[in-house]
């Protein structure tokens, strides 16, 4: 069959075989309509989903879309397994759907739980405002020989805190943490603590705009508390525009629409059946460590226990491998193969995000109804000279899990977005300036259907 021919019934009644798959995707064209160019800062970050920075997290308008292309009526349930900052479940919780998912980053759970709990405005206005002048000594000269507040620094992780915050700046912020554990509504303890965590990169020496830990010693690390300060006010804004939107039957009772956990993707807190539509970005084979990127975070809110043990639940990082598991899909086993010759480590940390990812797959059907879909953003790069066809990979393995391959959504990624270049050595993003090969300038959005 001519693969220029295929429509979307015709993609909707076959099994494809690898090559029929291959062949669509290389003749896939760009859907400019869904690149949504042309939206600034403000629309990206409108409500709570400027809360705090998370790599790679989708826009918006493109879960925005999906819905309004899949969900039909006033009710329905939208689930996600790789939360992240949370974008999926906020916009679900805005139309006043029930919300499900998980994420094994407990940053991103927390991020996920504080961006989706809208507050009464002007609760949560006195409240800040108590918040602040509980800690106003801080804005005056010598503060920290004022005030009376004994700073909270996390002992067990003190070398790794010394490592990133200048003396100063570490006792301001322990001092921020300790009025922060005090507040007794835990809504409002966590809505301070995603404030915390926002921050905790500006205060310390970081080095600005890297996605590696990398630290620069020359950095003036800004002023925990004037930092605390305009986060807390843009948060407050973002509260207000997000309680606004949200039905009001959902406001009262967050409890009984929001269903998440820290976990893994593979174990969805839901049962078999009984989901209409889920929307995720999966993570990328060894691109971010995402629990290196968060260290700051996981530190201070002493997050883990164990730094090593926790990386390794992690999908998509170099520290998994697996033994004697086999592939369902030739892609993926073809890519495997091919990078095996080049690097057998690379190799294996592929192999094991492939494999994992099939799990999650069979998870994604179980749980969602007959006639609900599954969207999965996802970009493919090129890693040793090796192609990492991870969409491709994706789609093959999607009907393994019992999926028909329902459509199939190429887009461009906005500069601003995404970093657009990767270290080709290791696999990393890096910022633009110091990596030699090009990232995911486009990437693909792989609908399954469970008929
Ligand atoms: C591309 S990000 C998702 C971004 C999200 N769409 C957003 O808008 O913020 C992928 C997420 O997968 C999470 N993750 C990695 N391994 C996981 C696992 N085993 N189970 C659940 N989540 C995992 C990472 O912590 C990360 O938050």
């Amino acid at each position: 069959m001519e693969t220029k021919e295929l429509s979307a019934t015709a993609l909707k009644y076959q099994t494809l075989s690898p090559d029929l798959i291959r062949n669509i995707f290389a003749e896939k064209e760009i859907d400019k309509e869904w690149s949504f160019e042309g939206y600034k800062h403000s629309d990206t970050a409108k409500w709570t989903h400027g809360y705090h920075r998370y790599p790679a997290k989708f826009i918006p308008q493109l879960v925005e879309r999906l819905i309004n292309e899949y969900i039909g009526g006033k009710k329905a349930h939208i689930n996600d397994p790789f939360m992240g900052s949370g974008t999926t479940i906020v916009t679900a919780i805005s139309r006043g759907f029930k919300a499900s998912g998980t994420d094994i980053n407990r940053i991103a759970y927390l991020m996920t739980k504080v961006k989706s709990t809208p507050i009464n405005p002007e609760y949560l206005h006195k409240k800040i405002t108590q918040f602040l002048s509980k800690l106003a000594f801080l804005q005056e000269p010598n503060n920290l020989l004022k005030g009376t507040i004994e700073p909270l620094i996390p002992q067990q992780h003190i070398e790794r805190i010394n490592y990133w915050f200048t003396e100063e700046n570490k006792n301001i912020l322990g001092k921020i943490l300790k009025v922060i554990y005090n507040e007794k509504d835990t809504t409002i303890k966590d809505f301070f603590l995603v404030t915390f965590s926002h921050i905790l990169k500006n205060c310390s020496i970081w080095l600005q705009g890297s996605t590696k830990p990398t630290r620069d010693l020359k950095k003036k690390p800004t002023n925990p508390y004037i930092a605390l300060k305009r986060q807390l006010k843009k948060m407050e804004r973002g509260n207000k525009a997000f309680y606004e939107v949200v039905p009001e039957k959902v406001r009262g009772n967050i409890q009984d629409y929001l269903n998440i956990k820290i976990g893994n993707a593979r174990h969805q807190p839901v049962p078999d059946s009984s989901v209409d539509l889920i929307i995720s970005s999966s993570p990328y084979v060894t691109s971010y460590e995402y629990a290196d990127l968060h260290q700051l975070s996981t530190i201070w809110l002493d997050l883990a226990d164990d730094l090593t043990e926790y990386k390794k639940e992690f999908i998509g990082t170099a520290y998994k491998k697996y033994e004697g598991k086999i592939l369902r899909g030739k892609i993926a086993e073809e890519i495997v193969d091919q990078m095996h010759t080049k690097s057998p480590k690379m190799a294996k940390e592929i192999e094991a995000f492939f494999l994992d990812m099939e799990r999650v797959f069979d998870e994604s059907f179980r749980i969602l109804k007959p006639g609900g879909r599954c969207c999965y953003v996802i970009g493919d790069t090129r890693l040793k000279g090796v192609d990492i066809l991870n969409a491709e990979v994706f789609a093959e393995s999607l009907q393994y899990s019992g999926f028909i391959l329902d459509r199939i959504i190429k887009r461009e990624i906005p500069l601003k977005i995404l970093p657009q270049k990767r270290d080709e050595k290791t696999g990393r993003f890096a910022s633009n300036n110091d990596a030699n090969s090009e990232a995911y300038p486009v990437e693909y959005i792989v609908i399954g259907l469970k008929e």
